[in-house]
């Protein structure tokens, strides 16, 4: 199978990695090659990590040579499936999928990394609802176990099948679910980093008391403001407004802090700054 990835970012990057470490041919698209250049340094990165603790059965060397960087889409014409993990903006994804749908050989599967813009709706942009789903990894990729397959309205069932195949054969766990706002995973998960964040601006308590006590409280393997900060403020900004949108429920408006950040160009790691410093 020849594995495509657009978008060479946190989770590009990710996905990349893994697809390669399970054998895949693999082809990642980025607009430029600095964000190219950006993503294969994560992949090296990752990669030296796991051979130095004796969890790669090849050579870092020899998982990146089958990974090949292009910011030509056309090179992905031949590809199985393609895993699009760009930024997350419908129109943009939707302009994508229209040049995917006619680039990507008529039997290659077209999936989206997207945390909540509907599947069905890009399903619809790609002109190939049939062989669309959404693959919902989680971050970081190459660590984290669970896939969410998410199946659009007119998703069929070999569709269904061959991409939690591909999960099983890249490590992972798929569990399946239908096209609602934000899945199962984001419209649990985003309205309690929103409320943290809500609570950082009334003053509710201090940033690492927030996130101390749902560490300690919850059993959380980490607080909800370092989490926001690990994700990206402007993709839980995004996912809240989808959420707001589409459920409609005043529960889901994002906090105006949230808002704030991201107007500031506070991201979180990614930008070096968010609520914590890196
Ligand atoms: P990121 O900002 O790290 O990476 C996005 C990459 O896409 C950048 O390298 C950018 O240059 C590239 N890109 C943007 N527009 C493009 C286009 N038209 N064509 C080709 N490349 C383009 O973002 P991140 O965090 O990797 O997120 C990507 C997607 O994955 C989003 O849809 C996000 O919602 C989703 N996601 C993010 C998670 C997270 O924890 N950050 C978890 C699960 C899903």
């Amino acid at each position: 199978m020849i594995f495509g990835v657009i978008g060479a970012g946190q989770m590009g990057a990710g996905i990349a990695q893994v697809a390669a470490q399970a054998g895949f041919e693999v082809f990642v698209q980025d607009m430029a090659t600095e964000f190219l250049a950006r993503g294969e340094n994560t992949i090296e990165k990752s990669l030296a990590r796991l051979h130095e603790k004796g969890k790669l059965p090849e050579t870092p060397a020899d998982i990146l040579s089958r990974v090949t960087f292009t910011t030509e889409l056309n090179d992905l014409a031949h590809c199985d499936l393609v895993v699009e993990a760009i930024v997350e903006n419908e129109a943009v994804k939707a302009e994508l999928f229209r040049s995917l749908g006619r680039i990507v050989k008529p039997s290659g599967i077209l999936a989206s990394n997207t945390s909540s813009i509907p599947i069905t709706a890009l399903a619809s942009a790609s002109g190939r609802a049939e062989q669309f789903i959404g693959m919902h990894f989680m971050n970081p990729v190459p660590l984290m176990q669970l896939v969410e397959v998410i199946r659009g309205h007119q998703t069929s069932d070999e569709t269904a099948r061959i991409v939690t195949e591909t999960a099983v054969r890249l490590g992972k766990t798929p569990l399946t679910c239908n096209d609602f706002p934000g899945f199962v995973s984001n419209r649990i998960l985003m309205p309690m980093l929103n409320e943290a964040i809500q609570c950082v601006m009334e003053g509710v308590a201090g940033k690492e008391a927030i996130d101390g006590i749902m560490k300690l409280g919850m059993n959380h393997p980490m607080g909800p403001l370092t989490l926001a900060d690990f994700i990206g403020l402007d993709t839980c900004l995004s996912i809240m407004e989808v959420l707001h949108r589409g459920l409609g429920d005043d529960k889901y408006r994002p906090s105006p802090l949230l808002r704030k950040m991201v107007q500031a160009g506070l991201l979180g790691r990614k930008s070096g700054e968010g609520f914590y410093k890196y």
